[in-house]
């Protein structure tokens, strides 16, 4: 076994720790006995180099730009294979045969219902909620409805929950959408895909046809593949840290949407559109791009940068790709794109993005794609929300199987007083 050797330069003392490798990737460093031997701990605040797991589901490459779902590229799985194939290969570690696949699209329509009683706790929402917080709030309630998955022990157990959660959450979205305006209430359709029968849910009145086209699902569910998982992200953080300590997986998954909202991590989606629609014309572009190189001014570029890639995100070249091809047939609001395109081609020119290697990322692109599928600015997350679902459930699974695995329990750094007296 590889090791490695600290020295106190206070004392001269010299400890030893073991080097574990992966199968592809950096090195770790195994301190898990670093408080024992040495009565220290390690500072990392955004763990910027803590591994907290061991995880065999998703491999990224931040400076070469890859992302691999069970060792297959994004860029293959995004353009030959849909999202429920996607889903499929997460949670069973392969991808579908045709049988496979056709048995678990079944299994996933038929699951798609929400119990009745659901539907009261939308009412109990004031018009003003904002989706997020309605989503959240349904997936932890469907625990009060399928109380009998609270304590799941066995893998049968977990791929029915996974089945069960994978399904409802794109009508627990479809809800929330109708509920914030104020409209009727519309049931699954069995007899369409996932993707497809999102948008129907999303758009149907009660005798009326609802168009759909081809171009959009394909656009969606492209969308859907490229957010599925990506490793110890903050919003996944959470979900194994909720599930660490024993919690049942519409608690944790809960949580994962509520950390996946803030506008660092899954809510840039929203506020990169409310951006571009301040910025509003080419010529203001140099302007925003001045206020966010400014270190006085709070102002980010939304879209722009990533904790781990530091070359192009993958699935923002997709995407990027996606709305060359797709931004006629889409009909992509041309004021909005020439907007972004000119922010784009701005920074990757410009030498603060470049040395702190600034790329555009996911949400940069994909709220583009989003708004010409007429999904409005307050339901993007949660397009990211039935994306990534898949991915929380499958780290969820992965963490309880894990031998390794204990509470989250960070330590700190005590800045406070020593000691006062009242
Ligand atoms: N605009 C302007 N400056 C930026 C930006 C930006 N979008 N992002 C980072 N910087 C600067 C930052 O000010 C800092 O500069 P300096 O070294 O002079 O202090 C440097 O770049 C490093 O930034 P950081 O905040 O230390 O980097 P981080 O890894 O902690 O944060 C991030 C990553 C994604 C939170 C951040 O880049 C950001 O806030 N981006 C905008 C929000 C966004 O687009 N989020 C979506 C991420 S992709 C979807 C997902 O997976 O969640």
């Amino acid at each position: 076994m590889a090791t490695i050797t600290i020295t106190d330069n206070r004392d001269g003392k010299q400890y030893e720790f073991d080097i574990l490798s992966p199968t592809v990737g950096p090195d770790v460093i195994d301190i898990r006995s670093l408080y024992q031997k040495t009565g220290m701990f390690t500072y990392d605040p955004g763990f910027t180099s803590t591994a907290s797991c061991s995880s065999s589901i998703t491999y990224i490459d931040g400076e070469k730009g890859e992302l691999r779902y069970r060792g297959y590229d994004i860029s293959d799985l995004a353009t030959k294979r849909t999202y429920l194939d996607t889903c499929y290969l997460l949670l069973m570690d392969k991808l579908p045969s045709k049988t496979e696949l056709a048995a678990f699209d079944m299994e996933i329509r038929k699951r798609s219902f929400v119990h009745e009683g659901l539907k009261n706790l939308f009412y109990a929402f004031p018009d003003s909620a904002h989706p997020m917080a309605m989503m959240s709030s349904a997936v932890s309630a469907l625990s009060a409805f399928h109380y009998e998955h609270l304590d799941i022990k066995e893998e049968e157990e977990f791929q029915i929950m996974a089945r069960r959660i994978l399904a409802k959450i794109p009508t627990l979205a479809a809800l929330s959408y109708r509920r914030s305006l104020g409209i009727p209430f519309i049931y699954p359709d069995i007899e369409r895909s996932f993707t497809e029968n999102f948008l129907y849910m999303m758009r149907a009145y009660p005798s009326a046809e609802t168009l759909i086209r081809d171009v959009e699902i394909k656009a969606l569910d492209t969308i859907f593949t490229l957010h599925a998982e990506h490793e110890q992200n903050a919003s996944t953080s959470t979900v194994r840290g909720v599930a660490s300590t024993g919690a049942h997986p519409y608690a944790a998954i809960s949580a994962g949407i509520n950390a996946l909202w803030g506008r660092a991590h899954g809510g840039a989606n929203e506020s990169v559109i409310a951006q571009l629609e301040m910025i509003g014309t080419v010529d203001k572009v140099d302007e925003f791009i001045k206020k966010a190189k400014d270190p006085d001014d709070d102002f980010r570029l939304m879209g722009f940068g990533h904790r781990v890639y530091k070359n192009f995100d993958p699935r923002a070249k997709i995407l990027k790709q996606l709305l060359d091809e797709l931004k006629e047939d889409l009909g992509v609001d041309s004021e909005l794109l020439e907007v972004a395109m000119r922010i784009e081609e701005v920074a990757l020119t410009d030498e603060y993005f470049i040395k702190r290697k600034l790329y555009p990322n996911i949400d940069f692109y994909s709220g583009l794609i989003l708004t010409a599928l007429k999904i409005p600015k307050s339901l993007f997350t949660i397009i990211f929300v039935i994306g990534r679902s898949v991915g929380w459930i499958t780290q969820w699974i992965e963490l309880r199987h894990d031998k390794e695995m204990k509470i989250a329990r960070p330590r700190q750094r005590y800045t406070g007083p020593v000691s006062k007296k009242i």
